[in-house]
């Protein structure tokens, strides 16, 4: 009995804690829609991308439910002419399919900007900066008028030349944004470079911590951004 309690506890704790994130994301989502004034203007690249994609525009962005889930989430995010000079703040718009930042004053971005965007195929930047991960992380980049366009992203995890030094054995890759991509264990391996066989007992104890530490950067990215803001 006073076992089962004890494990209980961190059921609970977990409950509570994706609630506050659900909460938190939701509001940094919001945020990023309203964060300039004006909404997605007919005829851009983004809305019409939204229009094509069945979604609904909400101030900056193109919203759309989810397949799993009724949960609204970002598809489309327009930023263009926010007199933006930095972009270390979207990670709200990591369901984005397409971004738009061009007509910015953004110094430079920096390559973990985007990562986990792993559905982001169509980037439009000011033409004097470079793509998010490189040339390589894309089908296409093209410079055309003021723009930076990049599109399609490649795949990390099927590079020529790269193959091997991917991902450890027993392991699967998969991408995780421009110029990125994570390994994870394949089933029934797991511990340092997924080396050890068999069922991880400890999976229910670690799944939790990861949960809270996930919420506690999260809250500490959002205070942070206020204060930046308030400054
Ligand atoms: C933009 O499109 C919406 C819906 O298609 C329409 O109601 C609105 O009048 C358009 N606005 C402009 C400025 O064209
Ligand atoms: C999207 O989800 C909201 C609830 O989050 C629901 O009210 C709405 O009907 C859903 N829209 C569609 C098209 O499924
Ligand atoms: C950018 O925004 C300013 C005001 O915020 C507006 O005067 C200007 O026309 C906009 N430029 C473009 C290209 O939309
Ligand atoms: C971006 O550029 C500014 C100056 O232009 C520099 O201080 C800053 O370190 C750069 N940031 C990154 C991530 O390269
Ligand atoms: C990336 O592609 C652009 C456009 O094709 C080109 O101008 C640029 O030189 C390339 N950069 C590198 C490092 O290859
Ligand atoms: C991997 O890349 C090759 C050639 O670049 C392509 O033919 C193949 O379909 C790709 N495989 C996957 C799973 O993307």
């Amino acid at each position: 009995m006073k076992a089962g309690s004890r494990q209980l506890k961190p059921v609970v704790l977990v409950l509570v804690f994706n609630i506050c994130f659900y909460a938190i994301c939701q509001t940094a989502e919001l945020q990023l829609c309203k964060m300039c004034t004006g909404t997605v203007l007919n005829g851009t690249a983004v809305a019409q991308f939204c229009s094509s994609s069945a979604g609904r525009i909400d101030g900056r962005c193109c919203l759309k439910n989810g397949t799993t889930d009724d949960h609204e989430r970002i598809i489309g995010l327009d930023l263009s002419n926010c007199s933006l000079t930095r972009v270390d703040y979207l990670q709200g718009a990591s369901t984005s399919s397409i971004i738009d930042l061009s007509l910015n004053p953004i110094a430079n971005i920096s390559d973990s900007a985007f990562q986990g965007f792993i559905d982001l195929n169509y980037l439009i930047l000011p033409a004097g900066l470079v793509c998010p991960g490189g040339n390589t992380s894309w089908q296409k980049v093209e410079v055309k008028k003021e723009n930076r366009l990049c599109e399609g992203q490649n795949n990390m995890c099927n590079q020529t030349g790269h193959m091997s030094m991917d991902c450890p054995e027993n392991s699967i890759c998969a991408p995780y944004g421009p110029g990125f991509f994570e390994c994870s264990c394949a089933d029934n391996y797991h511990g340092y470079k997924c080396l050890r066989q068999g069922e991880f007992p400890a999976l229910q104890v670690f799944g939790p911590l990861g949960a809270s530490t996930i919420v506690i950067s999260f809250l500490l990215w959002v205070t942070q951004r206020r204060k930046a803001k308030s400054l």
